[in-house]
């Protein structure tokens, strides 16, 4: 791209937070069921200093069968309509939350990848009782065909050994790992609570996300929000929801914070 268009693409990116971890499509997965309950999660996160959203439907062929690429690419183009109608200004970007299992390779190389608002970053989660040797292929070779993997929520994993050991093993071959609010909140578990508080202390995490499904859950995710800001410096969280998806969207590895 030349140098004036990546200007010219900067500045559509509006300044703020932007949560890269939602479930805003309305209807198509255990997210929003209505376009009034995207609606509304959306005017809360934006009383929250957020400005735009990544739209991850579970990208998990067994429960969600419906769910493609340009189903998801129109999909976001309607919700982005329904927002000019009702002269709501927030930012939406496509993509996905890929289930890993044994056969994900096969469907990547038959069907391609689905990637967060067309970067190489993908989002990526699991959930098994002990860790397969089938979730370090799945990031090895989306490593080597040059993508970003991020781990979505691994705190909350169900409790198994050596995960610190394992988390730490993908963090070195580049993997990077998307904390959830809610976590801080002690609703999704006390291992969630003590797991995210150790990693974050750690320096596991790039990213901070909301994941959020429906309304009735916003404000615990905010409260998240709220604890985070208070237990962590300023500068951290704006790097986990500010900085780092919005170097994210631009599809770079370096730092933009320079150009703040
Ligand atoms: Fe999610």
């Amino acid at each position: 791209m030349q140098e004036s268009e990546q200007d010219q693409f900067e500045k559509l990116i509006p300044r703020g937070k932007i949560d890269i971890h939602c479930h805003l499509i309305p209807g198509v997965d255990d997210g929003c069921a209505n376009i009034e309950e995207s609606i509304a999660i959306i005017e809360e996160l934006k009383l929250h200093g957020y400005v735009g959203s990544i739209c991850t439907p579970h990208i998990w062929k067994e429960m969600f069968p419906i769910m493609s690429a340009s189903h998801i690419d129109r999909w976001v183009e309607q919700m982005e309509e329904e927002l000019v109608g009702r002269d709501l200004n927030y930012a939406l970007w496509t993509g996905g939350e890929i289930r890993l299992h044994k056969r994900v390779i096969e469907e990547w190389k038959e069907e391609g990848v689905i990637t967060l608002a067309k970067s190489k970053y993908v989002l990526v989660d699991f959930w098994e009782p002990k860790w397969a040797r089938w979730v370090n292929k799945s990031f090895e070779y989306l490593l080597s065909e040059g993508y970003k993997p991020i781990l979505a929520h691994p705190e909350r994993l169900p409790e198994m050994k050596k995960i610190d050991k394992y988390l730490e093993s993908l963090l070195a071959e580049g993997v990077l790992l998307q904390g959830n609010f809610q976590c801080f909140t002690g609703e999704a578990g006390y291992q969630a609570d003590v797991n995210i508080r150790r990693w974050m202390d750690a320096g596991y995490y790039t990213f901070l996300a909301m994941d959020a499904h429906r309304p009735d859950s916003i404000f615990s995710r905010i409260d998240g929000l709220d604890i985070a800001m208070a237990t962590y410096s300023q500068q951290t969280i704006r790097e986990m929801t500010e900085i780092k998806p919005r170097e994210l969207i631009l599809g770079l590895q370096s730092t933009v914070t320079d150009q703040y």
